[in-house]
């Protein structure tokens, strides 16, 4: 199969955990026969360093024409500290998002039995939770009006919701539900939130076609709640753009790291595939970042975008042998790893191609 790939490492540790997914991906195409191209692209404060501009209209152009893009993350502490900055990185993955029509984000949240004891939650809580969230990305308080009022004493930002982004994000959670456990648990502000009336009224109506599948509501201050208290109680998660961006990094603590969660964001076209973290500056250039949110991400990618099944599985069987093996990265190690075990970005990126 031959398959065009545009690489947008972005920035940070973006950099450093993409360049294992694109050697993860080359591996997979030697082994299984396929033919896969690259090119790169800029987004971010690389960017605008190099542009001055977070998203490059070149950066769009070269995404559309790909089958799929592995993407790295965004950010830079020098906008983080300056809130009044204009041109921020941030714009670039919100652009690109929009661009491309991506407005549906999977995010699987898949435990390792070997990280069972990485997770601040109890095992016996943990054992076989297997949650698939459908966050909407292209909507929501993210792109609804702002602005500052009053002289600048006053900001706002409006959430906002219409009728078809609600049912057509449903729609791709039932789809999957119905493959999965046939539960789908909808997430919303609706005792305060007119937006999340419609989008409770509109759950319940896409519901109606799906009789095979149990659905429940859950306010988003008890779903913060019962995720940490119950995780195996959920199966597919639907929600918007910013309950989606907080329940996950919290469910990310079910899986054991932020390193370890994919996503894949999938519209009208083509399929942009990222871990869930962000440029980490924290531990950028250090060499320590968990590059197996990028692999499990390449592996949504030749799952989702390429249809190609054994290959994704062979890539997540190589993690899973590295983590049976006992290699860490620094984020997923506790105080049984030996010393030798806990490897950088590239050793770790090593030990998955040696599985391969
Ligand atoms: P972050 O996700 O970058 O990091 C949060 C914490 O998790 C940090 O302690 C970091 O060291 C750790 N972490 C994240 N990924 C890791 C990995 N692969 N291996 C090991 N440890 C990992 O979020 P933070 O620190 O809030 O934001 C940093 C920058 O990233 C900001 O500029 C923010 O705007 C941007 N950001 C970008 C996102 C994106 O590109 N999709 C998403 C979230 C934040
Ligand atoms: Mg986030």
């Amino acid at each position: 199969m031959k398959k065009h790939i545009v690489v947008i490492a972005g920035d940070g540790i973006g950099q450093e955990v993409t360049a294992v997914g694109k050697q993860v991906l080359n591996r997979i195409a030697e082994k299984f026969g396929h033919e896969f191209t690259y090119d790169e692209a800029l987004i971010g404060h690389v960017a605008i360093e190099a542009t001055g501009n977070p998203l490059p209209a070149e950066t769009i152009a070269k995404s559309k024409a790909s089958d799929a893009i592995l993407f790295g993350a965004v950010g830079h502490p020098k906008y983080d500290n300056d809130p009044s900055a204009k041109v921020r990185p941030e714009q670039g993955l919100l652009g690109i998002r929009k661009a491309l029509g991506l407005y549906a984000n999977l995010r699987p949240i898949k435990l390792f039995d070997e990280l069972l004891q990485a997770s601040s939650i109890k095992p016996e809580f943990l054992k076989g939770a297997d949650i698939l969230f459908f966050r909407e990305l292209t909507g929501d308080v993210y792109f609804g009006e702002r602005g500052r009022k009053d002289e600048g004493s006053t900001a706002y930002d409006t959430m906002i919701y219409s009728r078809y982004e609600v049912e057509r994000i449903a729609v791709k959670a039932f789809e999957a539900a119905m493959t999965r456990r046939k539960k789908v648990c909808s997430v919303d502000k609706a005792n305060v939130l007119e937006s999340s009336r419609l989008w409770r009224e509109v759950v319940q109506e896409v519901a109606k076609r799906y009789p095979d599948v149990e659905v429940e509501h859950q306010f988003i201050d008890a779903a913060a709640m019962l995720l940490i208290k119950d995780p195996r109680r959920f199966d597919v998660v639907v929600t918007g753009n910013l309950f989606g961006d907080i329940l996950t990094d919290e469910a990310s603590q079910i899986a054991g790291s932020m390193g370890m969660l994919a996503s894949a964001s999938v519209g009208d076209s083509t399929g942009l595939y990222e871990p869930i973290h962000g440029s980490a500056h924290d531990i950028t250039g250090k060499g320590v970042a968990n590059p197996l949110a990028s692999v499990l991400s390449a592996a949504l990618m030749l799952d989702i975008s390429f249809g190609l099944k054994e290959e994704a599985e062979a890539v997540v069987n190589a993690v899973d042998q590295v983590l049976k093996a006992g290699y860490r990265t620094r984020d997923i190690a506790d105080s049984n790893t030996p010393a030798d075990k806990v490897l950088g970005t590239q050793a770790m990126g090593e030990q998955l191609l040696a599985c391969l």
